[in-house]
């Protein structure tokens, strides 16, 4: 490492501490003020793995306070509103009221306002990386609070969320927490919702209204307003519903097998086998057999002639094959073969598609979808980089890595605490001071390993 970049890395800790301090909510860490005022699922768990470096404790009560929000079923949602003065303010009434949980559904929880939806199950790794910057008996009460309700999440995602072969489904973008993602949005585009088209333009007329990204950040960084309306009204579909997971096996055409979140379910399965043995809890039967069919059947998404994994639709059995980060994210999972693990990291390398100066984009640039600066259509994300890096590691791809892990540090080093990142300028994009930046930054800076 230079000189010059370990100033950098010295920078980029302090500013990730007072982005940490910024966002703290004394329980949990909001992602970022104005356009984020609630908890989301994975960026708790992202900023909790960065703040155990600064305080361990305060972590572990980030974590542990994602199950103020979880459902009788088991589930745990993608978010959980903040309380109190914010919902007298105008700006966010409409996202407690949209979801209405506790008025539409009997499991969800009483005392909290949550949506009625999950996010990629990245909780395990969560409770193991704070734990062990935890002494041995408050990793005792951390894991005693945390992973006996981890497996019931788990439970509910195979009970609910399952067509029979242990890979997981999702119902809404928000849930693979990669909204405007292309494999997701060109494949909306092409279900009936049985919409006329005045209902829709009512729809688009409300989105364009309760939207509050674009007013904050320029509009081509963010989902166009013909996305927005593909997530409303599959939105709406799913509150007739009353978030009632059995009913919506039955009653709603969108059900993805998504990559990115079985890849994420995997490792978290593994992890919270992990975490059982230490604490003494015991996985149930059923959930040892979805685990080991979820790592058995990715397998079915692989598409030999690309070298990549694709989406599927569960309904119709369709292959999405639109390339995207997503297809990379079995090389987090720790279930590839060593040969697919050779052709992801190839694809990750190339110039023409992922292989970009501030990687990895989530649309590689010879995709016809790729958009340099709109969200999860080419930006490049400081946790899906955290994601792929560890699970080189653990594959025994030390050295890629280790130069994904620096790169990453040298793209929030140039493009600041943002949400997202140009992927060919660093240039920093979306919201400001964005809690899982600084956290997984932080933690980067924190393992030494860079090398740039
Ligand atoms: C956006 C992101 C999602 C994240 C949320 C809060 O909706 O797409 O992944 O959880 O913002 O940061």
């Amino acid at each position: 490492m230079t000189e010059e970049n370990f100033t950098n890395t010295e920078n980029i800790e302090r500013e990730a501490t007072r982005v940490l301090a910024l966002n703290d909510r004394g329980n949990h860490t909001i992602p970022a003020a104005g356009m984020y005022p609630h908890t989301w699922l994975w960026d708790e768990v992202f900023t909790d793995i960065g703040l155990r470096h600064l305080d361990a404790q305060r972590a572990a009560l980030g974590i542990t306070s994602l199950f103020r929000g979880q459902w009788r079923s088991g589930m745990v949602p993608n978010m959980i509103f903040t309380k109190g003065r914010l919902f007298g303010h105008p700006g966010f009434k409409p996202d407690y009221l949209m979801w209405n949980s506790r008025g539409l559904s009997d499991d969800a929880p009483r005392s909290t306002a949550t949506t009625g939806i999950t996010q990629p199950p990245v909780i395990a790794e969560g409770i193991q990386r704070v734990g062990k910057n935890l002494g041995s008996e408050d990793r005792k009460a951390f894991y005693a609070a945390t992973i006996g309700k981890t497996i019931a999440y788990h439970q509910w995602i195979y009970r609910e969320r399952n067509t029979g072969d242990g890979l997981m489904t999702a119902v809404h973008p928000w849930e693979t927490g990669m909204e405007n993602t292309p494999a997701w949005m060109e494949h909306m585009k092409t279900i009936d919702w049985g919409r006329s088209t005045t209902v829709l333009n009512t729809i688009a007329r409300i989105a364009a209204r309760l939207r509050r990204d674009t007013k904050t950040v320029a509009s081509d960084e963010r989902a166009t307003l013909e996305q927005a309306v593909l997530y409303a009204d599959a939105f709406l579909h799913l509150r007739r519903t009353h978030y009632d997971h059995h009913k919506l096996a039955e009653q709603y055409p969108l059900h993805i097998q998504d990559v990115h979140m079985n890849s994420v379910l995997i490792r978290n399965n593994d992890i919270l086998q992990e975490l059982a043995t230490d604490s003494g809890d015991r996985i149930p039967d059923d959930l040892l057999e979805n685990i080991s069919l979820t790592r058995q059947n990715i397998n079915e998404l692989w598409n030999e002639k690309d070298g990549l994994f694709y989406a599927r639709d569960a309904v119709t059995g369709n292959s999405i094959p639109i390339a995207t980060i997503a297809c990379l994210m079995p090389l987090y999972s720790g279930a590839t073969s060593p040969e697919q693990t050779r052709r992801l990291v190839e694809h990750m390398a190339n110039p023409v598609s992922f292989g970009l100066p501030y990687p990895i984009p989530t649309v590689p640039t010879n995709s016809p979808f790729y958009h340099e600066k709109r969200y999860w259509s080419g930006p490049s994300w400081v946790n899906m980089n955290w994601l792929i890096a560890d699970g080189l590691r653990r594959s025994g791809r030390a050295e890629e890595a280790s130069k994904l892990s620096s790169d990453t540090l040298a793209m929030v080093a140039v493009g600041g605490m943002k949400e997202y990142f140009a992927p060919h300028s660093g240039q920093g994009l979306g919201a400001p001071d964005f809690s899982w930046t600084a956290g997984l930054a932080l933690d980067i800076a924190q393992r030494k390993e860079s090398v740039r």
